[in-house]
């Protein structure tokens, strides 16, 4: 048998050093995926997220404009909004009352008087990158970021069909799971696995009609299809047809699932009626949270006696399994023992992954 590699030294998991790495040169450098556009759906709305230490505000502003803000007071250095987000019309530090517009700008600024010392242009929030893709929306920390079609390259023509940007979220779930971010991405990146810890799956999609796409190592995605068996109508714990398929798709199309990784934390689940979206917001080598949605057309949505609990309650069993899975691979991979393993050929995408990693992080003392 050919050599395929062998997996990656265990320090790539688990090491504070790597993790503290990884802020400055994948979530600190590029873009990241933190939800969707319809989570700021009006003027006045607002969200905070935190990711790779930062807390970042973003808004709808009043003319429409999606904006994100370190959330980060320009007087003293506070902490401007607590919580998840709201809906307002100005954001107010609960320190002193500095008060900010949605777009940024300080509009109050109590016992300070506009002079030569003191301008309150000068003190507005400090913006962070963001930008919006079919719907999904993305930061950049970088202070001078590439736009983020460069680094999507061809996934907006290639997923065009989907029309993403037209879904609304029917369901959500948030994971806590024990685990490095990576090995989640690894697990989703190969189906050996399939047989073995999802037999629901195996019944609908085979896990040998994965066909991966050939990675590379300046790809920011990696990805496959795999197919539905015969008369099975979607992924759900019966395969039958309950929702139209999404219009722009063709037959071909609706007989397979697409799965990509899209770098560095976003997993795009495409099928026939639904797009489910995986985000993975780490928050130590050993954790990550892990927000799941499923998404849907509008018109499907408002029908009467609209379900999505078929496609929620199969792919909650099969997101448990899996979150399983990598929680017993991140305890294993803290032995003394552990040793790296070597991949078959059907674990290509891991390998690639594992390219991507070591070239963003570099090298590891072990
Ligand atoms: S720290 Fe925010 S108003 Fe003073
Ligand atoms: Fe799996």
């Amino acid at each position: 048998m050919p050599d395929h590699g062998h997996t990656l030294a265990k320090e790539y998991y688990t090491s504070a050093d790597v993790f503290a790495r990884e802020r400055d040169t994948v979530f600190g450098a590029m873009w990241f995926c933190i939800g969707r556009a319809e989570d700021v759906a009006s003027a006045g709305d607002y969200i905070v997220r935190e990711f790779a230490g930062e807390s970042v505000i973003i808004t709808r502003d009043a003319t429409g404009k999606i904006n994100a803000f370190y959330n980060v007071c320009r007087h003293r250095g506070t902490r401007v909004c607590e919580g998840a987000g709201g809906h307002s019309q100005r954001l107010q530090c609960a320190y002193h009352a500095w008060t900010y517009d949605l777009d940024g700008k300080l509009v109050a600024a109590p016992h300070f008087e506009e002079g030569e010392h003191f301008r309150k242009a000068d003190y507005g929030l400090k913006p962070v990158a963001c930008s919006e893709w079919d719907g999904h929306l993305f930061l950049n920390f970088a202070a001078n970021p590439l736009p983020l079609l460069e680094q999507l390259r061809d996934l907006p023509t290639k997923f065009a069909a989907w029309d993403m940007a037209s879904l609304k979220r029917g369901a959500r779930v948030v994971y806590d799971v024990a685990a490095n971010w990576k090995l989640i991405i690894q697990n989703y990146s190969e189906c050996l696995h399939c047989p073995v810890i999802h037999p629901a799956l195996a019944k609908v999609s085979h896990y040998l009609s994965g066909q991966n796409e050939p990675g590379d190592i300046a790809s920011t995605y990696l990805g496959g299809k795999m197919d539905l068996r015969e008369g099975i109508a979607t992924m759900s714990l019966d395969g039958a047809a309950t929702r139209h398929n999404l219009p722009g798709l063709s037959r071909e199309d609706c007989r397979h699932v697409y799965y990509y990784a899209v770098l560095p934390n976003l997993l795009l689940s495409l099928h026939p009626d639904y797009v489910m979206t995986h985000i993975l917001r780490p928050i130590a080598p050993d954790r990550t949270e892990v927000i799941c949605e499923w998404h849907f057309t509008p018109d499907e949505m408002a029908r009467p006696g609209f379900d999505a609990s078929d496609a929620v309650a199969f792919w909650d069993l099969t997101n448990r399994q899996d979150w399983h899975v990598s929680e017993l691979t991140q305890l294993g991979l803290k032995s003394r023992s552990f040793t790296p393993g070597p991949y078959s050929e059907r674990e290509q995408l891991l390998q690639d992954f594992d390219r991507w990693i070591v070239a963003k992080i570099g090298p590891v003392a072990n």
